[in-house]
């Protein structure tokens, strides 16, 4: 049982194998957060609660009317925080009543264990996988005097050390009201002094950790852009201050949602920390009729004391398992090769099966078919939502294409941008009213697009009709499901002005019909996210597309700390990763082959180049690459991933997978930029069984030339180091004899 509802002493327990994590209504009805951290009992920890009278801090009636000045819900650790009723920090519930006032005040009822995990209709959440014992929680708050109804639902995945976290509120009144704020989650640490790290970014340059004190007042980032975005990722660490890579105190957050979202850190008064992370309230405002809930996405939370790998590894396992699902879950994905960088909007259908042939020659397994197949669409400033192929430009139907792909041995992918419309296209001369925009007013262009009403059911219903029939036609088996710009003159024609603020959650809902439409009537299909790059990478996208381009940046020594930011949160195989032409497109920087591999490896892998332009050495690498790729997936892509030294160090840049029972391991190590005289890089493996013995080997594409062969003159006869060893005294890295060289070294047990 993970769940333990003692009703002696009132605790509520939930507990997973390394993280324990507790709960207590008090003697009016207030739900206490007792604590979340290594594995509690079923001792009730609300004794660690100090109160006492601060002042200004009011007393509910019950308490003050008795002249209890110490009870006050200003000072209190709770589950759920309600605005307006004496707590003056930040709220995880905001809602205004038919009289126009905003408090709530919601006390325990009840609550109710069951074995499985809860599901959220019409969102995406995380589920179990087989029989892992997973249990539900739920908490039945109520406000009768405002009549407001909240059930908390907690996940809780014992073996994953996961807990998860959702709300549904309804009106049990007799009037509309509104709710104007909801966060799935509040959790207040009453001690402690903590540190906050979020994933800050931009286009071509995503999800770069920031690591910070949490400070008196609130800290807070998130999205009002329609999407999760490039800008926050909706996920974040807390930390003990002392925590590091590989020990101390740790709590990770995601967010299972792909819209606009607020973390908030809050130090109060007297330095307690309280973290409330939910739907951003800006947008938001959801009228709720007599009988009608809402239900919040889920948060997903994880504790580790072995620092901010251990949180990692956690959210890998879930995230892989857990959250992403379908046949292509646990299976090696297609090798792909996409046409973007090869030709942007200029080709034919002729070019693309040249493409094909070329990469199919090297190994490569699907070729995909990016922007610029539909209407007439030559550049990125027309065409969006005509999806009929360009017969005329292609040269071919496109199920001739497709049947000439496949007929290689290929697989065949295509590109849509389905959330999007330009003004210069059939779809928005038939339906002006389908593009976003506040009626009487010119909405903002981003890059020449408009947003398409995603919230609007009859522009959901057109989307899939017109999906399905392109997919079906062309016998794609891979659609990269592309978001260009984010949201603004948010207004539907759909809904009323008193409604208008359910427009940016209905949006997301409705992508997230059209993307589970989609996988219904194709459960084969494998649909990869992307948003101009890694614009929307988050778990709700995940939950339907496995893997998601992680960023527009190809360039491998840019993509280095991309990927490192982003491997906090997402495993490997959820991260779009290519090798594209040298030199790369968005830096103008030369690489060698063999280190865009290695870099592309820790990610889907696949290429993104002209094949048909490459030299013989060029290609017969690309071979080479793949082979390696092929031999290691299993450890590279569904291993153990260790961050060793991250690429704001010392110039060179590490980091290792290690397959799950520990009998392999792979090291990955990129000199991200080169000086003369450079101090020798050691780093200290991990995740090794201690008492067996490894053999190490260079993958030999990486050792170059004569200088390369004296630099890993020790690697060169296959060395025996125990993981013992190789985990204390490590291995150094042998020095570089060309700028941004790798290596890669495989560790095998024997
Ligand atoms: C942005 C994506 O990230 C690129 O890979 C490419 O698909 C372009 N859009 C196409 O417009």
């Amino acid at each position: 049982m993970s769940i333990v509802y003692n009703r002696e002493n009132g605790t509520i327990t939930l507990n997973t194998r390394h993280s324990g994590y507790q709960m207590k209504a008090d003697e009016i009805g207030t739900l206490l957060h007792t604590w979340y951290g290594e594995p509690a009992g079923e001792e009730d920890l609300s004794y660690a609660i100090f109160r006492m009278n601060r002042g200004f801090s009011g007393n509910p009636y019950e308490k003050g009317s008795i002249d209890d000045r110490s009870y006050s819900l200003d000072q209190l650790p709770q589950e759920i925080s309600c605005f307006g009723t004496g707590d003056y920090r930040a709220s995880s519930v905001m809602m205004r009543q038919e009289d126009g006032s905003r408090a709530l005040r919601l006390r325990f009822r009840d609550c109710e264990i069951q074995p499985g995990k809860y599901t959220l209709p019409g969102l995406p959440a995380s589920y179990e996988d087989g029989k892992e014992g997973a249990e539900t929680l739920t908490v039945v708050m109520e406000d009768p005097e405002a009549g407001v109804k909240a059930e908390l639902f907690y996940g809780v995945f014992p073996e994953k050390d996961v807990i998860t976290r959702a709300m549904r509120i309804t009106n049990t009144g007799t009037a509309a009201k509104t709710l104007l704020k909801a966060a799935p989650m509040n959790l207040d640490f009453i001690s402690g002094d903590y540190d906050l790290t979020g994933f800050y970014g931009k286009w071509a340059k995503e999800r770069v950790p920031e690591r910070e004190p949490v400070r008196h007042g609130i800290q807070s980032f998130g999205s009002v852009r329609g999407s999760s975005s490039q800008h926050h990722n909706p996920s974040a660490i807390l930390s003990e201050k002392n925590a590091t890579e590989t020990q101390g105190k740790c709590w990770g957050f995601t967010f299972v949602y792909s819209g606009e979202f607020l973390f908030e850190a809050e130090k109060d008064m007297i330095d307690q920390t309280r973290l409330v992370f939910g739907i951003h309230p800006d947008n938001f405002e959801w009228v709720l009729e007599p009988g009608e809930s809402f239900t919040t996405p889920e948060v997903v939370m994880t504790y580790s004391e072995e620092g901010f790998s251990g949180i990692s590894r956690r959210f890998h396992d879930f995230i892989r398992k857990n959250i992403v699902r379908g046949p292509w879950r646990d299976c090696r994905r297609p090798i792909l090769i996409n046409n973007w960088e090869a030709t942007y909007f200029n080709f034919t259908g002729e070019k693309l099966v040249d493409i094909a042939k070329t990469a199919k020659d090297l190994g490569i397994e699907m070729l995909v078919m990016d922007d610029g197949w539909f209407g007439l669409r030559n550049s990125d400033n027309n065409a969006l939502g005509d999806w009929d192929p360009n017969e005329e430009k292609l040269g071919m139907s496109l199920s001739e294409l497709g049947k000439r792909i496949r007929e290689l041995g290929m697989r065949f992918g295509i590109w849509f941008e389905p959330e999007t419309i330009s003004e210069d296209s059939d779809l928005f001369r038939a339906h002006p009213d389908w593009a976003v925009a506040i009626p009487g007013r010119k909405p903002d262009l981003s890059r020449h697009e408009l947003i398409l009403d995603m919230s609007r059911e009859d522009v959901q219903d057109f989307i899939i009709e017109k999906m399905c029939s392109v997919i079906a036609s062309s016998g794609v088996s891979y659609v990269k499901w592309d978001f260009n710009r984010s949201v603004c003159d948010k207004y539907t024609h759909a809904l009323p002005a008193s409604r208008q603020g359910e427009m940016a959650h209905r949006f997301v809902l409705g992508t997230y019909r059209v993307l589970d439409a989609l996988l219904t009537r194709f459960p084969e299909l494998l649909i990869e996210g992307c948003s101009g790059g890694g614009g929307r990478f988050d778990c709700g996208m995940l939950y339907y597309t496995p893997q998601i381009w992680c960023s527009d940046n190809t360039d491998p020594i840019e993509r280095l700390m991309i990927q490192y930011g982003s491997s906090f949160i997402y495993p490997v195989n959820t991260m779009g990763a290519h090798v594209s032409a040298s030199p790369n497109h968005q830096t103008g920087r030369n690489t060698p082959m063999e280190t865009r591999s290695a870099v592309a490896m820790s990610g889907t892998f696949g290429y993104e180049l002209d094949p048909t332009k490459l030299t013989d050495a060029e290609k017969e690498e690309i071979r080479r690459g793949i082979g390696v790729f092929k031999e290691l997936y299993e450890t590279l892509q569904q291993g153990d991933y260790y961050r060793l030294t991250p690429p704001d160090g010392p110039g060179c840049t590490v980091f290792e997978e290690v397959k799950k029972d520990g009998s392999k391991a792979v090291v990955t190590a990129v000199y991200d930029h080169v000086r003369a005289n450079l101090t020798p890089v050691y780093t200290a493996l991990r995740g090794l069984k201690a008492e067996s013995s490894y053999r190490l080997r260079l993958i030999p594409g990486h050792i170059g030339d004569e200088r390369g062969r004296l630099f890993a003159a020790f690697y060169m006869n296959e060395p025996v180091l125990t993981g013992r060893t190789l985990m204390s005294r490590g291995i150094y890295i042998p020095h570089y004899s060309k700028e941004y060289q790798s290596w890669q070294i495989v560790l095998e047990e024997i």
